[in-house]
């Protein structure tokens, strides 16, 4: 790529996070597509199928520590945190992306996001996660839910769609986001009730969120 190119490429960049800070100031949840190249969503879905392969993956739980527990009925993934320092390239790359956003999510919304976690999660058929909020229980330093979907072949009769719940006092508003590859959704993790519909096909994903500084109250 020549250096006009890259300079192209990382305003587009920019302009893309800037729509998406914006949105998510505008009404608590953002939709963008093609977050990512779809070269890279396609490495980080192989990447994924191998590490669930290989049992990498664990059931998700609810709640955190002592509280934490596996409950099938409220939800069904499997999970695989990403650790930085085990990270393969193409999650590095992720990472980067995401840390791009973070600052340009601070500048916009003045949230002062401090830390970054995230993990894969897969939804083999049946699956789901029934409607939560992502702040857990006496810990609220979970702001900004980041999904990234990787799947690069979904249609509707799939299932698996994002419920997002709009308005909190009417169950009936709802927006339903298809996990199609490349698309990331944001939202306010403190206000935003959200569930997993069933999916028919095996779902792949990558959650991450964005943490205060504040420490566990
Ligand atoms: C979660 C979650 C939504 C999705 O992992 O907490 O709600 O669409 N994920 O995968
Ligand atoms: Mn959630």
């Amino acid at each position: 790529m020549s250096s006009e190119e890259i300079a192209l490429q990382a305003e587009h960049t920019l302009d893309k996070y800037g729509h998406l800070a914006l949105a998510l100031a505008d009404k608590g949840w953002s939709v963008t597509e093609d977050f990512l190249p779809a070269t890279l969503i396609k490495q980080l879905a192989d990447e994924a199928r191998e590490a669930y392969g290989s049992n990498q993956f664990h059931r998700a739980g609810v709640g955190r520590g002592k509280s934490f527990s596996v409950k099938r009925g409220i939800r069904s993934d499997l999970i695989k945190w990403l650790n930085p320092a085990q990270c393969t390239t193409a999650q590095l790359q992720y990472l980067d992306a995401l840390e791009g956003l973070r600052q340009i999510i601070n500048r916009t919304l003045y949230l002062g996001l401090f830390e970054f976690e995230a993990h894969l999660a897969i939804y083999p058929p049946g699956t789901y996660y029934r409607e939560h909020l992502d702040q857990i229980k006496n810990d609220g330093r979970r702001l900004v839910t980041c999904v990234l979907y990787l799947n690069t072949s979904w249609s509707s009769s799939d299932g698996g769609q994002l419920r997002l719940f709009t308005n909190p006092s009417d169950k009936q508003q709802y927006e339903e986001i298809m996990p199609i590859g490349g698309r990331m959704v944001c939202f306010l993790s403190s206000r935003m009730l959200h569930a997993v519909m069933p999916a028919h096909d095996e779902r792949l994903s990558i959650t991450g969120w964005f943490k205060s500084y504040t420490p566990i109250s």
